[in-house]
């Protein structure tokens, strides 16, 4: 985790407008920024200069910068991909994730395999142990990937005889159905139920008991009055609740 300072906001901030202005691309230099932060500030620059319709000298920017991104999140080949999908725009999708494809190149990157695997486990080892076959719940279910990785690894844990049910939301319809798919790979037996809307549409209808519900990055897709509300609904209906996530809303404008 990094912060900037006062001063260093001011800075990159004053460059950006300058630059901005001027229309400069990278080869007119930068302000000097500490060496573990060059790959954030390109990230920066680019994502300040795309949300301000420069999405072209955006471009010029970010590019060079994927390659001296040798650790980390990987921020700037993810944005690349995404200007180079969306005309060189930060255009909001009609359906969040309806391409599962750059979530699912998002979770080899080294950070978040390595922060996944210690949720899973976690997540595993803090749970009690079950007497009869679990049924669980994964709330922004993704491509099904981290729910398999959880249920294998409570039954790794032996805190479980098995699985009974499992219950996928998630509104993107492509995201929706591959998770069923890597789910029935990985489990041919047992019950899957899918519900392929957002939380906040569903969290009223459950009306069956689960023994675990998951969220893993799928809450800061709304508004927390939105959480609020489906939390305070869903809490009759799951017993353990387990939460990968950051404090933030990134779908309202
Ligand atoms: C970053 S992916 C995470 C997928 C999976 N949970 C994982 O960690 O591998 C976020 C998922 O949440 C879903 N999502 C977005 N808004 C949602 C909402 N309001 N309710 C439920 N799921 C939502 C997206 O469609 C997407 O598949």
């Amino acid at each position: 985790m990094h912060f900037l300072t006062d001063r260093e906001q001011q800075e990159w901030r004053a460059f950006a407008d300058e630059i901005l202005i001027s229309g400069a691309g990278p080869d007119q230099g930068m302000p000097e920024i500490r060496p573990d932060l060059i790959p954030a500030f390109y990230f920066y620059l680019a994502t300040f200069l795309a949300a301000h319709g420069a999405g072209e000298q955006a471009m010029a920017w970010i590019t060079p910068a994927v390659l001296i991104e040798e650790e980390g999140n990987f921020g700037c080949a993810y944005l690349l991909g995404f200007l180079q999908r969306y005309s060189n725009t930060l255009a909001k999708p009609a359906t969040v994730f309806s391409d599962p494809r750059p979530f699912i190149h998002f979770t080899t990157v080294p950070l978040m395999t390595n922060a996944r695997r210690t949720f899973v486990l976690e997540s595993a080892r803090s749970l009690p142990v079950f007497e009869e076959k679990i049924r669980f719940m994964d709330i922004g279910c993704g491509d099904g990937g981290l729910t398999v990785a959880l249920l294998f690894c409570i039954l790794e844990e032996k805190k479980a005889p098995g699985i009974n049910e499992v219950l996928l939301i998630d509104p993107s319809p492509a995201m929706a159905a591959l998770a069923e798919k890597t789910v029935r790979d990985a489990f041919s037996e047992i019950s899957i139920r899918t519900w392929n809307g957002k939380i906040q549409d569903c969290s009223g209808a459950v009306g069956e008991s689960y023994d675990i519900a998951m969220s893993s990055l799928a809450y800061h897709h709304m508004p927390v009055e939105d959480k609020r509300v489906h939390l305070r609904r869903l809490k009759p209906w799951i017993n353990h609740f387990l939460l990968f996530e950051m404090d933030a809303d990134h779908d309202t404008p």
